[in-house]
């Protein structure tokens, strides 16, 4: 570890000012993986601009480096990518390191299955116990052969030249991540992939697919696709991550006097769902100048401190908030009255276990929350200064750090190097807005 990330590995935050001004996040995560991921097997160049400068995307990128791929990078948050085609990736013997990114490694399971090398794909201590037998037991049925770890953790080992047939499958989880990987490999494969959702996930890797010219038919909850085809090089402009944004949409509504302006920022629809149980709970965010970057619907939200009270979180709502639940339930414990939450219980698989880290947190500031198998009970009450640890989660972090602007005394919150997976520069921006939060001494 460097020393850099040592000295940073902590925070102390505490109560700073209104949050006032206007900012942009970073660019979104999602798009920025499939950007890297679908410029490499495309024909021709492909240059990313508003690329996320995070370790989790610098990772993707650097694993098609080594598969042979050139990346330039012009400028900060740009993306130069030339392409080697659907078969223009080279193996290697080492293993191919995706940090701490889930979908890095799901996407490329599904990339990897269908070349004609093997490959290893590792991660980091948190990647390695997260379960991956929700995307190499679908990518068995259309003839990859992955090996795991007992459990099915990583490291993936994958046996390349195997020759891959569609399959018609329905998630038994909502998981765009396993949607995706389904999809990629689908590229490789004999006759269609059909993919169904019971509950439709962000579709990111249908659009992108089809602005790289494959032909594919989705709406929500389905995708199909045949394999075969080629992609064309096209130009990707990422927008602002909805996810990082998130914290500022909490931050301002819970800290009065504030109102935040946030450039840009990514409105496809399986993302916004903090936004509609942020206005449940009362929140006063506007939705201006709405347009659309490319391809996606971008706007800029105007969001005005307002006394939030607490709900029931509608189910319908989890897919398209499953990783603001750090930071709504930081809106929750600072709200007048209780907010309940369920089906919620894939919190429990992200990069720490959700639910528990944020119920351990929360209670060590003196909340009242009780965790439930799938989801949390919250009464919303006042927060006191203490010592909380992140577990190497960014967004627990981040939502932590917000949580402080509101606590009678300075909290401590360790285990943060991991906010530079998605949102680098975080404590930078957050004081710009007006937080206090910095290194902890
Ligand atoms: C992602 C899908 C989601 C999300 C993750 C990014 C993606 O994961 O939590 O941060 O880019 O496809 P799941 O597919 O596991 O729900």
């Amino acid at each position: 570890m460097s020393a850099l990330i040592e000295e940073q590995a902590a925070w102390t935050a505490g109560s700073g000012s209104p949050l006032r001004g206007s900012l942009r996040v970073p660019g979104d995560k999602s798009v920025s993986h499939r950007a890297v991921m679908l410029g490499a097997l495309a024909e021709g160049v492909t240059r990313v601009t508003g690329f996320l400068e995070g370790e989790d995307t610098r990772a993707t990128a650097r694993v098609f480096e080594r598969l042979g791929v050139r990346i330039e990078t012009p400028s900060a948050s740009e993306r130069i990518v030339h392409g080697v085609g659907m078969h223009g990736l080279r193996g290697v013997a080492e293993a191919l390191d995706c940090g701490n990114a889930g979908t890095g490694m799901r996407l490329l399971a599904g990339v990897l299955a269908g070349q004609d090398f093997d490959s290893v794909l590792i991660g980091d201590a948190s990647l390695s116990k997260r379960p991956m037998r929700r995307v190499t037991e679908p990518l068995a049925a259309m003839g990859a052969q992955i090996d795991t770890e007992d459990g099915g953790l990583p490291p993936l080992r994958i046996r390349g030249g195997r020759s891959l047939q569609g399959i018609e499958y329905t998630l038994p989880v909502a998981s765009a991540q396993v949607k995706s990987a389904l999809l990629l490999a689908g590229l490789y494969a004999y006759g269609d992939t059909v993919v169904h959702e019971p509950h439709p996930t962000r579709d990111y890797t249908e659009r992108m697919l089809a602005a790289f010219g494959w032909p594919i038919e989705f709406s929500p909850g389905y995708a199909r696709l045949s394999g075969g085809h080629v992609l064309r090089a096209t130009g990707i402009a990422v927008p602002a991550d909805f996810s990082s944004a998130a914290f500022f949409l909490v931050a301002a509504s819970v800290v009065p006097g504030s109102e935040l302006r946030l450039e840009a920022v990514g409105m496809n629809p399986r993302r916004t769902g903090l936004l509609a149980a942020l206005r449940l709970m009362g929140a006063d965010i506007v939705e201006e100048n709405p347009r659309a970057e490319g391809g996606e619907p971008v706007a800029d939200l105007r969001v005005r401190y307002a006394p939030l009270h607490g709900v029931d979180v509608p189910e319908a709502l989890v897919p398209d908030m499953i990783d603001e639940f750090p930071a709504l339930f930081i809106a929750a414990a600072t709200a007048k009255g209780r907010t309940t939450i369920r089906g919620a219980a894939e919190l429990r698989v992200k990069e720490s276990d959700r639910i528990a880290t944020m119920a351990t947190g929360l209670r060590a500031l003196g909340a009242n929350i009780v965790e439930t198998p799938d989801g949390a009970i919250i009464e919303g009450g006042t927060l006191h200064g203490g010592e909380v640890d992140s577990h190497g989660d960014h967004r627990i972090a981040m939502s932590f750090a917000i949580a402080a602007q509101l606590a009678s005394g300075e909290v401590r919150i360790g285990d943060v190097a991991n906010v530079a997976t998605s949102f680098p520069g975080f404590e930078a921006l957050a004081a710009k807005a007006g937080m206090r939060v910095g290194p902890a001494e």
